[in-house]
């Protein structure tokens, strides 16, 4: 579904309103899988703002769908600017937050650790609510066109995208492990991406548009300011 909305970051922060308090009511806790990106930090400040003090924070529990194989004091670490622009704020126990470890080594070494945190963790529960990006070349969480990443098995993997540096990413098919899944789309240069990831095809090309790839077990919204 489009969510054409003025406001993407407020509404993708009530959209997390929502799902935290469905999911505390019905299994006690609230499983949220965080983008990278410029767009969600506005979503942090409006939660923040509003709603830091809400007693579900105590019973959240964050991942990151994607990361930089960067050290977490970095300035591009996702889980870095989360923890700056969000985290820091918020009564989230820190045993329940759950960044790429750089530390582990090389950046394969990396991806089988988180794997193993988030079977240690969940098994093969599905998260509440899964938040992802599209960049302006269709690239979502760390599956970038062009590398094949979007068919990759398992949990996780690692993506060398010419110019991006290592990335380390949850497969489409973890992604698509979620019960309801928010792409974040603010912004007129995202217009193409966009259409090309949500344009009719009776052939997708999920390299070229590895968005398509990912699926929701309840719903799958794209909250966007743009309209197509
Ligand atoms: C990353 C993100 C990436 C991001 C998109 C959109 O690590 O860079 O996970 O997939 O979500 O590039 O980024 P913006 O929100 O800045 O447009």
């Amino acid at each position: 579904m489009i969510k054409t909305v003025d406001n993407v970051a407020e509404a993708a922060g009530a959209l997390l309103l929502e799902k935290a308090e469905e999911s505390i009511r019905e299994r006690g806790r609230f499983v949220v899988v965080l983008s990278g990106g410029s767009t969600p930090l506005k979503m942090y400040a409006w939660l923040i703002e509003g709603h830091a003090d809400a007693p579900f924070w105590e019973h959240t529990h964050v991942f990151w769908g994607d990361e930089r194989f960067v050290p977490h004091e970095h300035p591009d670490s996702n889980y870095g600017a989360a923890k700056r622009a969000l985290l820091d704020a918020l009564p989230i126990p820190s045993e329940q937050v759950y960044p790429w470890l750089y530390g582990a080594g090389d950046p394969e070494g990396a991806a089988h650790t988180y794997a193993d945190t988030l079977q240690q963790t969940l098994a093969d529960a599905p998260f509440d609510l899964t938040f992802l990006g599209l960049g302006d070349d269709a690239h979502t969480a760390s599956l970038f066109p062009g590398t094949g990443a979007v068919f990759d098995e398992g949990l996780t993997t690692v993506v060398r995208p010419p110019g991006k540096g290592t990335r380390l990413s949850l497969t489409a098919r973890r992604l698509s492990r979620s019960r309801t899944i928010a792409f974040l789309v603010q912004g007129e240069g995202k217009r193409d991406a966009l259409s090309a990831t949500l344009s009719p095809t009776e052939t997708p090309d999920f390299d070229r548009t590895p968005a398509r790839a990912i699926s929701a077990q309840e719903e799958l919204v794209w909250l966007t300011d743009v309209t197509l």
